[in-house]
């Protein structure tokens, strides 16, 4: 890989701040670049913060504090990265603000560098298309707390060259992350698996087929995840669960991608999650007790196990079979797929290596079951299909 070691980090928000100080921590010469004064001092502020925490937690040594911030240069001036070899875009999620900063970056790098976008949920391709140098432009998705998450997805489109694609991912393994290699595919891997489960968890929520806890600890307790998909929610942030089902809906049109009502109408009353204090749950420290059972005969007959399968599977079967589709769609490999949500979304196991401990009766029981698949948006994906023609047990 060429060598080099200056690297430009634009937008010192959640993110970009994080960002800068996993390039810091790695070794590189970061330029950090705010919009002004204020945003920069408070991007400053979120890169102290967490280099603190990490002293107070006796990962990391005063020296190498000082080291750190000592390698990061905050500016408001982004000219200053006429000479970055390598620019990590974090602005917030909007295409005339990516389309306004790849401009200039263009214009003010020189025509090696790598400009690469930390977007979750626009089109990479698009962003590219708006500099002169699309084979330099790649996704670079990293997951917050960017210190903290090891994932990060490397984006590549039609037109990045190869050689940017092998770069980026040479970047992200030596700032310590776990890259897996996608195309420009709405959601990319985690987040096209992550929130159409969450958004299942909505619908059957919203339905009154359980209660919030039922469906929280239900799925923490069979699958040992770290957290329930509503809980998720709020932490995620319930306005950004929705920008990327409707940015799934918009490329691909299937009802599995439908918004559930619900989560429209939560953004609406603006409970966002956390960052408002109040989702699916309290988080202003009021008291929120549990909701009561719902008591309806759906709910009754899925508490009950009447259609042969447990909420946990009602829920859980959907999401792999998700990951299912994406393997038989060519998109990602079953090993990267597993990588992608045990590195980035925490899981203890990936949905396909959940799938082959649990094998097809898991998955049967659920979408086969003539009613729970009109409870559920998910189709039996086709390679499952392909499986059971071939007798094929296993994906890989
Ligand atoms: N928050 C997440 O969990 C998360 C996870 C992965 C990816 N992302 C993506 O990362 C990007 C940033 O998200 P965020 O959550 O950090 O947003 P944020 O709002 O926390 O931070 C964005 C920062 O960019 C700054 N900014 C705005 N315009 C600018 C400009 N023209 N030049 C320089 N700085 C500018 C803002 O002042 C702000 O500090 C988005 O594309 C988002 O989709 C977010």
């Amino acid at each position: 890989m060429q060598e080099f070691d200056k690297v430009g980090v634009v937008g010192l928000g959640t993110m970009g701040a994080g960002i800068a100080e996993v390039f810091a921590r790695a070794g590189f010469q970061v330029w950090g670049v705010e919009v002004d004064g204020d945003a920069l001092e408070r991007g400053r502020g979120h890169v102290r913060r967490s280099l603190s925490k990490a002293v107070e937690k006796g990962k990391l040594s005063a020296d190498e504090q000082s080291g750190i911030l000592g390698r990061i240069s905050f500016t408001t001036d982004r000219e200053e990265l006429r000479d970055a070899d390598f620019v990590v875009e974090a602005v917030p999620e909007r295409m005339d603000l990516k389309r306004e900063v790849f401009a200039d970056l263009d214009r003010i790098c020189p025509p090696g560098t790598i400009l690469a976008t930390n977007t979750s949920s626009l089109s990479v391709t698009e962003i590219a298309a708006l500099t002169e140098r699309p084979d330099k432009v790649v996704g670079l998705h990293f997951f917050n707390p960017a210190p903290v998450m090891k994932l990060t997805e490397v984006v590549g489109t039609i037109s990045s060259a190869p050689a940017t694609v092998a770069i980026a991912a040479e970047v992200a393994k030596r700032i310590g992350k776990t890259p897996v290699a996608v195309t420009d595919r709405a959601g990319f891997v985690a987040n096209a698996l992550l929130v159409p489960f969450i958004n299942d968890a909505i619908s059957v929520y919203e339905r009154r087929i359980a209660s919030r806890e039922e469906i929280d600890n239900a799925v923490t307790k069979d699958a040992d995840l770290p957290m329930g998909p509503l809980t998720l929610a709020d932490l995620v942030g319930v306005d950004v669960c929705l920008a990327v089902m409707d940015v799934l809906w918009e490329e691909f049109r299937t009802p599995r991608y439908a918004a559930a009502p619900l989560l429209r109408r939560m953004v609406s009353a603006g409970r966002l999650g956390r960052k408002s204090g109040r989702g699916f749950y309290d988080h202003t420290g009021a008291q929120d007790p549990a909701e009561e059972l719902p008591t309806g005969p759906l709910a009754q007959a899925v508490r009950a196990g009447s259609f042969g399968f447990d909420l946990a599977a009602m829920l859980l079967v959907p999401h792999v079979n998700d990951a299912l589709r994406m393997v038989g769609d060519g998109y990602a490999s079953a090993q990267d797929i597993d990588t992608a949500m045990r590195f980035g979304c925490g899981y203890p196991k990936g949905p396909i290596e959940l799938f082959e401990e649990r094998g097809l009766p898991w998955f049967g029981a659920v979408l086969e079951a003539p009613i729970p698949a009109r409870l559920t948006t998910a189709t039996a994906a086709p390679v499952l299909l392909a499986m059971e023609v071939s007798g094929q047990q296993r994906l890989r």
